[in-house]
């Protein structure tokens, strides 16, 4: 579901690249984590993979059709981003003036399909995030794990074939964590889709199939 080869980065005005020649598999019904230091790259490294950030070198691709996502133009890499990628950012975007299921629903919207089509989609998973109830609510009204919670549902709506996850639970308590978590790697392996998942959390990671650490050297 996903294929790096080459991958090269450096931020403008930076000495030295974040990575280069960096190389990545993760299959179907995959679960990766990526764990690493504080500013070695990883949400960059996440960035690029979904095309957010643009890489300096290399290939990325992404989906059962391995499309490359570096030669694509923007317009292109937002509908792959679409279709094959549900990303759960670090720092959430939930957005305010949305309702909880209106931003669950934001990746189906982008599809084309109205929200009142879903309402059992929605519903499945804010039960599946331990959310039941919480679809009319406004997001200024929830907690930050509630909130952490919403993304990780939007990330999984439309199915994607790749999930790219920056901290997902770095906002719970380790029981709503563990319990969030499952949810997560059941609906990996049910879609049979594959999951690069940045975590801090060695329980967490412990949980993934895989643990690659990056590091200023690259990974390992
Ligand atoms: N747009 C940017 N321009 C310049 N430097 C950047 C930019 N974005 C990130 N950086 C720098 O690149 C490095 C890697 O940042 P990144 O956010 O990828 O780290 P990280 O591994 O995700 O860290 P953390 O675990 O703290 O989230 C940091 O030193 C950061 O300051
Ligand atoms: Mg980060």
């Amino acid at each position: 579901m996903l294929n790096v080869t080459g991958l090269a980065k450096r931020h403008a005005n930076a000495g030295r690249p974040l990575f280069s020649g960096l190389e990545l598999t993760v299959a179907a019904g995959e679960t990766v984590a990526l764990v690493g230091e504080s500013g070695v790259g990883k949400s960059t490294l996440l960035n690029c993979i979904a095309g957010l950030e643009t890489a300096d070198a290399g290939s990325i691709r992404i989906g059962p059709r391995a499309v490359d996502i570096v030669g694509l133009d923007e317009t292109a890499r937002a509908a792959l981003r679409a279709r094959q990628i549900g990303f759960v950012f670090q720092a959430f975007h939930i957005l305010p003036t949305l309702t909880v299921a209106q931003n669950i629903a934001v990746p189906l919207l982008l599809r084309g399909v109205p929200l009142k089509a879903q309402p059992a989609r929605i519903d499945a998973l804010l039960d599946a995030v331990g959310l039941r109830g919480f679809a009319g609510r406004w997001p200024t009204t929830l907690s930050g794990g509630e909130l952490q919670r919403v993304a990780i549902a939007r990330a999984l709506v439309h199915r994607p074939s790749l999930i790219l996850a920056d901290e997902p639970t770095g906002n719970l308590d380790p029981r709503t964590a563990d319990e969030v978590l499952t949810r997560l790697l059941d609906n990996v392996r049910q879609q049979q889709a594959g999951a690069l998942i940045v975590t801090h959390s060695q329980q967490v990671a412990r949980r993934c199939h895989r643990i690659l650490t990056l590091t200023p050297d690259g990974l390992r």
